[in-house]
């Protein structure tokens, strides 16, 4: 039986976390974080302190990863027995994920876990190669993004709801370079499926934008 696949790709702050756990949660079907696996190894390596110029001691940490996910709620995550919840949405760790996503060894070593994730009855897939690398069988596949001023204000309105003070000109100038080496990267960089469904979520709620996805979903046109 054929396990359908929903991706949904597209740069960070677009809104593909919050839109992909609402799509899955309506459809009933499993979520992958693509983005967490890469951030979870960047937490890896700091707690094992691995030198980050050593590819061969990345690859092997990586190999050695045990990572549970729970998403039933808010996405946690538990690294070799340790709750890294708290640590997985820093920007520190999300620049040093940016720059170990961009070593081709490490990409193959994570490529299996992440084929893993897909399971009946379904999956929703968010990331940045979900639907040219990693699923490239799913379908529907979207790309999400937004401009890179709104991103940027959505994610200072994030911070500052935690109480994390932070100024909006360095956010965005951290958006613009993370963008630029996620899509400038030699292997799988952050670009656009052939087949797949634009949607530029900048003047839109996220309601709309979950209510386009799914309205895409055939699983659940025909429900
Ligand atoms: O989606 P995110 O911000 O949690 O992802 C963190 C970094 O991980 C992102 O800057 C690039 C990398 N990443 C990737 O290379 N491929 C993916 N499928 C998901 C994330």
């Amino acid at each position: 039986m054929t396990i359908p696949v929903l991706t949904i790709d597209g740069p960070s702050g677009a809104g593909k976390g919050t839109v992909s756990r609402q799509v899955a949660k309506q459809l009933g079907w499993h979520y992958l974080d693509s983005g967490s696996i890469y951030r979870s190894l960047a937490i890896a390596l700091l707690q094992n302190n691995v030198n980050p110029a050593q590819v061969g001691d990345i690859v092997n940490t990586a190999r050695n990863m045990d990572l549970a996910f729970d998403c039933t709620g808010e996405l946690e995550v538990t690294l070799n027995g340790i709750d890294i919840t708290p640590q997985l949405g820093t920007e520190s760790t999300g620049n040093m994920a940016s720059k170990i996503a961009a070593l081709p060894e490490v990409r193959q070593v994570l490529l299996q876990k992440q084929k893993d994730f897909k399971k009946l009855p379904g999956l929703v897939a968010d990331g940045r190669d979900m639907g040219t690398i990693v699923f490239p069988e799913a379908n529907p596949k979207i790309f999400l993004t937004a401009s890179a001023e709104e991103r940027a204000v959505r994610r200072y309105k994030q911070l500052m709801e935690k109480g994390i003070d932070v100024n909006i000109r360095q956010i965005t100038s951290e958006i613009e370079e993370r963008d630029r080496r996620d899509k400038e990267r030699a292997i799988a960089p952050l670009v656009p499926a052939e087949d797949a469904f634009f949607i530029d979520s900048s003047a839109m709620t996220i309601n709309e934008v979950i209510a386009q996805v799914l309205s895409l979903v055939p699983q659940h046109r025909s429900a």
